[in-house]
């Protein structure tokens, strides 16, 4: 077992209804509120309202920032940044999924610091403070609601970067499954892909650390019972509390604690799609994870192998790859960047391949090479 710290300091509150509590806790952080959310699903599903009103209850006047994109760019953040700069705000309230609450969490850095948020992301600059951050999540994905981590994107550099510092941890996050009930078909599914993948990052990872491994298995057993299951009822809130809190616990430090790291060579391989073709995160994983396995499959055939033992029963990793690849298509995730309808073909596998070399794409127990790098892009495309 290796050495770890585990530290975490989100209050989560988990449940139907606990939004409401949002103008309770609130006030303990200043009057005024920087609320940001997406392109406006949290108006359709609920939590919208229900926060307005708890905060306005609460006194807290609110300044908004709407249109955060998936996969999200650093210009919004820096707009953001500006807005609740210059309208003095004292506390940032993030309604939606990953792609919001990590856009605020680097807004919370921004407002302080003065400067770009992508400073940080590339750790040009080192942050010295940030804004208290209340998140309300929509979506069972990221894990981002209950860790430090921030993942962005600079189409310009054709960089997307995920960076982590202490001072980017939610003050609170507030988790209602019955808002992730509007999620669609396709994003439901991405989002267990990505739950499944921050697992398997962490199983991955160096480092003997068996109750981890136990936590991790456990949290794909999770997945694959409940996931298919979720996408044949939609609507069924006991599924969707289900995935939800397995998404939270695949990346809030239970499952790398004792090991020397996860992995992560993965997402970076998923970010490059993301930066070249805006396919969503989740669908990049359902796709880089078995290529990425295939190329890993004589070097460590005995842990793909275990894997697949304990979450399917499989024997040999040839087996444990391909139930990974009937699991995501069953969800409905793509196994091919050609399903996507983006990248095909000769140019597009080049392409892949350069954005790969621009981000550096490796993990840090399994790095890449360029040779990697063309299997990968083959195999993907
Ligand atoms: O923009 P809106 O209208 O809100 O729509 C969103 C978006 O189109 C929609 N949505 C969210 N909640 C909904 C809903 N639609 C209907 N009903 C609801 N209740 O879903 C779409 C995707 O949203 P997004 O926030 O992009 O999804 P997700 O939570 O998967 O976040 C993805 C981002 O998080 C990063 C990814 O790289 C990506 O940029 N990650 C963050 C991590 C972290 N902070 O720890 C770790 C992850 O590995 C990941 O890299
Ligand atoms: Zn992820």
């Amino acid at each position: 077992m290796e050495k770890f710290i585990l530290y975490n300091p989100v209050k989560l509150h988990f449940g139907k209804g606990v939004t409401q509590k949002l103008g309770k806790y609130a006030p303990d952080y200043g009057k005024k509120a920087l609320l940001i959310y997406g392109k406006g699903s949290v108006k359709k599903n609920g939590s919208y309202d229900q926060v307005i009103r708890s905060l306005s209850e609460a006194g807290i006047e609110i300044v908004e920032y709407a249109g955060i994109k998936p996969n999200p760019v650093v210009e919004d953040a820096d707009r953001a940044a500006d807005l609740g700069r210059s309208e003095g705000v004292d506390m940032i309230v993030a309604v939606g999924g990953g792609s919001v609450i990590d856009s605020a969490k680097y807004i919370s850095l921004g407002i302080p610091a003065g400067h770009s948020c992508w400073d940080f992301a590339t750790g040009k600059r080192k942050p010295a403070a940030s804004l208290p951050l209340l998140g309300v999540l929509t979506i069972a994905a990221t894990g981002s609601e209950m860790n430090m981590f921030g993942v962005i994107q600079s189409d310009k550099e054709k960089r997307k970067i995920g960076y982590g510092h202490p001072l980017m941890f939610p003050k609170h996050s507030f988790l209602d499954p019955s808002f992730t009930i509007s999620v669609p078909a396709d994003h439901t599914a991405y989002g267990i892909v990505d739950l499944v993948a921050h697992s398997l990052e962490g199983w991955f990872g160096d480092g003997e650390a068996s109750l981890t491994d136990r936590f991790i298995v456990s949290i794909l057993k999770e997945a694959v019972e409940y996931g298919p299951a979720l996408i044949r009822k939609p609507a069924d809130y006991r599924l969707r509390a289900k995935i939800m809190f397995a998404a939270t616990m695949a990346l809030n430090g239970l499952t790398s604690t004792g090991k020397k790291s996860g992995d992560w060579g993965v997402h970076a391989i998923g970010h490059c799609m993301s930066v070249l073709w805006d396919i969503p995160h989740g669908a990049t994983l359902s796709i880089a994870f078995p290529a990425w396995m295939k190329l890993q499959k004589e070097r460590i055939p005995e842990r793909i192998d275990r894997l697949g033992r304990e979450v399917f029963g499989t024997s040999g990793p040839g087996k444990a790859i391909e139930a990974f690849e009937n699991f995501f298509s069953f969800l409905g995730s793509p196994l091919k960047i050609s399903e996507t309808g983006k990248g095909s073909g000769n140019t597009s596998q080049k392409e892949l391949v350069e954005v790969m070399k621009i981000n550096k794409a490796g993990g840090y127990v399994h790095e890449l090479n360029e040779e990697d790098y063309s299997f990968l892009a083959k195999e993907m495309i």
